[in-house]
């Protein structure tokens, strides 16, 4: 709610009815997502930003699909049904009708224009208001003006019309003042000549830009609100756009976690979400994606070569080369490289997930180490344990999973196999290649491996004629000799 109540009343209209042919897609366009969010959710938050008296969004095309989307972020929005006449003009022909008493200003934006900045849109406002116009529209100067509608002006510099490319002839379609589907109307106006808007266009449809000619046909004045930023009012419309809309959010985020206080040592592969947090001095090293809702603490440091999914990285932690979703990594733990976290991981403070190591519902306690080659599932390991290298929990019997639980400070030996339901209690150990089959008393040494037992000759005897036998042969007769000489000595 405006706290000026000498500022007329804002509602938001936004756009959001249309397929996005262009897309090729059989998602909705205005769900596509940049930043971890959906287009047409960056577009809500901006308009909430401005704090409307009313937020309508318009849909048509995969409407329940659409409307879920924004009801679950924003359950307060006016959801408008758009009917089969096509166009922007025709949408907000039937969202200003949901409006039948508001007398305010109406702010109309486009679901699939994701990167407005809340400051753009109070100067265009702001101008819109201090002018007294009947309608204010957001324009920009572009390198490339192709796909967008062109600001055609009177030679007093006023706006005359806005042309679409479609209908453009060569000089108008060389203007490079475009419209960014970005406007602002005293609701009066609007309502009066958004019903005049025709059809006589290539694409047939009912136009909103059509409403700055019908406007000056009134005798009615159209101001004009120049975004500085080109980038920041793109249109998406295909996959090109959208890939450019997401770096130049990413190059955003990226920038404002750095002032911060973290270093980003490289912002053109990094790739943090806008829901994702950073602390101070947390260091971001190249190729890292840091998503949806992560969040790394003070100090930790992340990368290179990471994928971070609704992850939360504790305090001095470090974390190279990892994938990781829904995943907890304690203060001063270290993770990777090559480590493979998958969701229910919690490893608790000081503790280690190394190399080549794959966990999943597993909670690694305190100062415990899961150093090399391991997969852990569905697993409790208490604190100050050591896992030998190539660790596996056997946690799934063909029907059900189990758990293993490992009690605090066991030490176990390498390449052993935990056949779960098992319990290792506190402090035993277990020895090479064990496989462990039952539970292990705490303090015992669980050994599973029958005793050594060498068949001397087998080799010379059973595979005579081999490179494997004549090497053997010749290190037994070398051997002789060695012994003879030494009994001599001796
Ligand atoms: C529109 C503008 C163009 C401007 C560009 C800026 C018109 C006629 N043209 O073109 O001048 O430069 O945006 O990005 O307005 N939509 C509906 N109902 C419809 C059709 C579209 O709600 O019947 C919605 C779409 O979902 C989209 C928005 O309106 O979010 C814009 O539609 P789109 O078809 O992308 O228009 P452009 O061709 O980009
Ligand atoms: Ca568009």
């Amino acid at each position: 709610m405006s706290e000026n109540t000498t500022e007329p009343q804002l509602a938001v209209i936004i756009l959001a009815a249309g397929q996005g042919t262009r897309m090729k897609s059989t998602l909705p366009k205005v769900l596509h997502s940049i930043g971890g969010r959906p287009l047409l959710g960056h577009v809500l938050a901006t308009a909430r930003g401005l704090q409307p008296e009313s937020v309508l969004v318009v849909v048509r095309h995969e409407r329940d699909l659409v409307v879920a989307t924004v009801l679950d972020d924003a359950p307060d929005v006016v959801v408008v049904d758009q009917d089969e006449v096509p166009g922007t003009g025709r949408a907000v022909e039937m969202a200003i009708a949901q409006l039948p008493d508001f007398t305010g200003d109406v702010l109309v934006l486009s679901g699939d224009v994701p990167l407005l900045e809340d400051e753009t849109l109070t100067r265009l406002i702001h101008t819109h208001r201090e002018s007294g116009a009947a309608a204010t529209v957001l324009s920009a100067v572009v390198g490339d003006a192709t796909g967008y509608g062109r600001v055609i002006r009177d030679p007093a510099g006023g706006v005359e019309r806005i042309v679409e490319q479609k209908d453009a002839t060569g000089d108008e379609a060389s203007v490079t003042e475009i419209n960014a589907g970005v406007y602002v109307f005293q609701s009066a106006a609007l309502r009066a000549h958004i019903s005049l808007v025709g059809t006589a266009n290539a694409q047939g449809e009912r136009y909103l830009t059509d409403v700055v000619a019908l406007m000056r046909d009134s005798q009615l004045t159209v101001g004009i609100s120049r975004a500085p930023d080109a980038a920041a009012v793109l249109g998406v419309n295909d996959r090109v756009q959208l890939s450019e809309a997401a770096r130049t959010l990413n190059a955003r985020t990226v920038r404002r976690w750095q002032l911060e206080g973290a270093s980003i040592l490289d912002p053109a592969s990094t790739w943090i979400d806008v829901t994702a947090s950073l602390a101070v001095d947390v260091t971001v090293l190249p190729n890292t994606h840091i998503l949806r809702a992560t969040t790394i603490a003070e100090g930790a440091t992340v990368g290179p070569d990471t994928s971070l999914v609704d992850c939360e990285v504790g305090s001095n932690a470090t974390v190279r080369r990892a994938d990781a979703t829904l995943a907890v990594i304690g203060a001063g733990a270290t993770v990777g490289p090559f480590a493979y976290l998958r969701p229910g991981t919690y490893l608790g403070d000081g503790g280690k997930i190394g190399t080549f190591v794959e966990t999943k519902n597993a909670t690694i306690g305190e100062r415990s180490k899961v150093p090399h080659l391991s997969y852990i599932g569905d697993t409790t390991i208490g604190r100050g344990v050591n896992l030998g290298a190539g660790a596996i929990t056997a946690n799934y019997d063909d029907i059900a999973k189990h758990r293993t639980e490992i009690g605090d400070h066991v030490h176990t030996g390498s390449h052993n196999v935990f056949v779960a339901p098992v319990r290792i209690g506190e402090g035993a150990k277990t020895g090479a290649g064990a496989v462990i089959r039952k539970d292990v008393p705490a303090g015992a040494l669980a050994l599973s491996v029958a005793p050594q037992r060498n068949v001397e000759g087998w080799v010379e005897t059973n595979r005579p004629g081999t490179a494997a036998a004549d090497a053997a042969a010749r290190s037994r007769s070398a051997q002789k000799a060695d012994d003879g000489a030494q009994e001599q000595d001796g």
